[in-house]
């Protein structure tokens, strides 16, 4: 028979990402509600290597829903990539009488999380990311904060690139995923959008758009390029010498992955931590929370990490498309 959950812990790992509190919120206030005790782990698998780990009640969540970042602080931790660390991880988890630890974080946490439910900690996962490059599931935990955050600053770059009839390259986050470029392309109306999955590294092609653009009356030229492409402030140079259009980058850069969450990342984030609990206390375990076709579901990490997702063709063409 299965042992009974008394206790479990939450840590936050990874990039950070807006929502992330609320997440650590909804985990606190579900299992004290369910009768059960609740460690905070801090600063991800390097805090529980630490052993950095605390009491939670539901007082140290108060006001904290509306808050970025992540009130356990998070942390990338080589050590527990190795079997030494993990048995290290299970180990401390068992000390302190964790039976079961919801990991707050992306693919990489997610395969902690996998190898402490080998050593018998049950774990279940939260998709956090500002990336959305998680491919079981259509929602990340802040990646709505984060594009949106973009979107305020692209419109903003947008009114003085029009000005000064300039041409604009912004560069926002999303390690080797387009998806923030792609979403933000859409949002901001951008004449191009260059990302990692689908960019050829034809320059004078994008030359050629600009100079036909202008023509066409247009009195800006935005390009959001993908942070895995890069390079914005030499593309800059190379795009105003080859088209005689002054040209300015501009890189985001880690306001992306602050400010207080949306209402979809808050609501959204505390369903998924409350369901994270119930999975628990169902006795599963290697489980990631996931959201698809409209509901909160759970896979096997096994099988969630085995899963591929990539840009729809149809929502690049459609950005094109409208930016003519
Ligand atoms: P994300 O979770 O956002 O994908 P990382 O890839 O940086 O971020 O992973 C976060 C942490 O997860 C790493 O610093 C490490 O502690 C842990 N991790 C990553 N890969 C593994 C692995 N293969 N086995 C065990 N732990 C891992
Ligand atoms: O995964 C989130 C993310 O913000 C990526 O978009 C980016 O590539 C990376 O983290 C940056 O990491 P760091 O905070 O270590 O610079």
């Amino acid at each position: 028979m299965a042992k009974e959950l008394k206790t479990i812990g939450v840590l936050t790992s990874g990039g950070d990402a807006p929502g992330m509190n609320a997440a650590i919120r909804a985990v606190v206030r579900e299992a004290l509600g369910k009768g059960l005790k609740v460690k905070g782990i801090k600063r991800g698998y390097a805090g529980l290597l630490q052993e950095e780990i605390i009491d939670m009640e539901a007082r140290d969540v108060s006001d904290t829903i509306q808050k970025g970042g992540t009130i356990l602080q998070t942390a990338r931790c080589m050590e527990f990539t190795t079997p030494e660390g993990q048995q290290r991880g299970a180990q401390v988890c068992k000390k302190h009488g964790i039976d079961g630890v919801i990991v707050v974080g992306g693919d990489g946490s997610f395969k902690g999380a996998q190898k402490l439910a080998a050593l018998g900690i049950n774990t279940v996962g939260l998709p956090g990311t500002i990336d959305l490059d998680i491919a079981c599931t259509e929602y990340t935990i802040g990646f709505d904060t984060a594009v949106n955050t973009a979107m305020q600053a692209i419109d903003k770059v947008r009114d003085t690139s029009t000005s000064h009839e300039r041409c604009s390259i912004i560069e926002v986050m999303g390690r080797g995923a387009g998806f923030i470029a792609l979403w933000t392309g859409i949002a901001n109306g951008a004449e191009d959008i260059l990302l990692p999955e689908r960019y050829d590294y034809d320059e004078q092609k994008l030359v050629n758009h600009i100079i036909e653009n202008r023509k066409r009356g247009k009195q800006h030229h935005i390009i959001i390029n993908a942070e895995g492409i890069g390079h914005s402030v030499s593309m800059a140079r190379r795009i105003e010498a080859a088209t005689g259009i002054e040209t300015r980058a501009t890189i985001l850069g880690h306001m992306q992955r602050g400010g207080s969450p949306t209402c979809k990342d808050r609501v959204y984030a505390s369903i998924m931590g409350a369901l994270a609990v119930d999975l628990l206390c169902q006795g599963k375990s290697n489980r990631v929370v996931a959201y698809h076709n409209g509901e909160f579901v759970d896979y096997d990490i096994d099988e969630a990490l085995a899963m591929k997702k990539g840009i729809s063709e149809y929502q690049f063409e459609v950005c094109k498309n409208l930016s003519i």
